[in-house]
């Protein structure tokens, strides 16, 4: 199989349905699935052919599989990478792509507003190996630069991050650290965790950044039924992420890799549904008397709205509100809406409302949640594609109750 040739340049959302020549032979339009967990080989010089380095030979699905590589190259096709690397989870794609370029007594340097489980991962995981991981302020980069040591690795960030939508500079930051790389003559990875924004709104490749990480189960699968996960770089450092992924074995199920081609095919024209439908939810919040605050990067109150304006191409399907009356407020609410679901995760189709304090950022101290700016208050909402005002109205009657 092979990268369709067209003689003209095409757009993201002709790139999600036409990315790849599928089956040219058989002529199948779909992709088929290749439901395996190993591969006989016509004779053993294959085999051998494959303990001395020839990856072209299949062997076992953790290793790789036909179905998931189409995926991967398609996914790199739209990510505007070398190389792509699906994985069982967005977790997975995360903790195996620091594990394969970080190592013992090395450290990261990462913003402190996190995905709840990145930064599980880096509080309870990482000290156990040796790893230090420092926070920084993305909004006083030179205070990174002087944090910035012969010791330092990676430096990680999430922009928007979860659920506070903070705006990281990706520009600055990636200056920031390529200064700092000169001093010390060698390299430090930057890596982003693309998930909230997805590369239809923001393309963090154009500022330099190393990896790209993102959770399939979010946005790219898009209907709440998948688990998965996406490490996307140059093939340098894909290699040294598939090397590792083998030994830790975090490997997609071909099912999963043929589901989330399938709503590749969707991926940018549901995004493009949920921009438009979180703009206006968070426009509609803005003049609401019941919400105390609201959380939009779209909107001009926003406090980085220039900056996401420099680097995205739409602000994406998340808005955060804040009701007054804490926590228990947030319940009433949450339990009295009707379209929208009571659930975790984001990404799909249908609006789902989470409490930050009972969900992604929960067994954290009031310290930790001070750090990432969680108040209990606050109402995460993954905003779907129906009808716009079916969301207000619902959204309307739930704050009132
Ligand atoms: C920003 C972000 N990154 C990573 C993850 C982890 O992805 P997964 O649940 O697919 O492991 C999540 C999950 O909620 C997330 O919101």
């Amino acid at each position: 199989m092979k990268n369709k040739k067209s003689p003209l340049s095409l757009h993201l959302a002709t790139k999600a349905i036409h990315g790849l020549d599928i089956h040219p032979r058989t002529g199948s339009v779909s992709l088929p699935i290749h439901q395996t967990s190993t591969y006989r080989f016509t004779k053993t010089e294959e085999a051998v052919r494959f303990a001395e380095g020839d990856e072209s030979v299949y062997v076992y699905t953790r290793y790789h599989n036909p179905t998931t590589d189409d995926v991967q190259r398609n996914l790199a096709l739209l990510m505007d990478a070398e190389d792509a690397v699906l994985f069982a989870s967005g977790m997975s794609a995360i903790t195996t792509s620091i594990f394969s370029l970080v190592r013992s007594g090395q450290e990261i340097l990462s913003t402190p507003s996190l995905y709840g489980g990145t930064y599980r991962f880096f509080r309870d995981e990482l000290p156990k190996l040796g790893i230090t991981v420092r926070y920084f302020d993305p909004y006083d980069l030179p205070e990174l630069k002087k944090l910035i040591n012969e010791n330092t690795a990676l430096v990680y960030a999430e922009t928007p991050t979860n659920p506070t939508l903070e705006i990281v500079d990706l520009q600055k930051l990636v200056k920031h650290v390529h200064n700092a790389e000169e001093k010390l003559s060698r390299n430090i990875f930057i890596m982003i965790d693309n998930t909230f924004a997805t590369i239809v709104n923001q393309q963090p490749f154009n500022f330099g950044v190393d990896v790209v990480v993102e959770s399939t189960s979010k946005y790219i699968g898009g209907h709440s039924d998948v688990i998965g996960g996406v490490a996307a770089s140059r093939k340098v450092i894909t290699k040294r992420i598939r090397q590792t992924a083998k030994s830790l074995g975090g490997s997609i199920d071909p099912f999963v890799s043929y589901l989330l081609h399938r709503s590749l095919k969707t991926f940018p024209l549901r995004v493009e549904k949920q921009n438009e439908n979180a703009l206006a939810l968070a426009k509609y919040f803005e003049n609401h008397p019941k919400v105390k605050r609201v959380i939009y990067p779209g909107l001009k109150s926003h406090r980085y709205h220039r900056i996401a304006k420099k680097q995205m191409r739409h602000f994406g399907g998340i808005v955060t509100i804040e009701v007054n009356g804490g926590a228990e407020r947030a319940e009433r609410v949450v339990d009295n809406l009707h379209v929208a679901i009571n659930a975790m995760s984001l990404g799909g189709v249908e609006t789902l409302v989470s409490i930050p304090v009972y969900s992604s950022h929960v067994n954290m101290n009031d310290a930790e949640l001070e750090l990432h700016g969680v108040t209990p208050g606050m109402i995460r909402i993954s905003v779907g594609i129906e009808d716009i005002n079916d969301l207000k109205e619902d959204f309307n009657q739930a704050l009132r109750v």
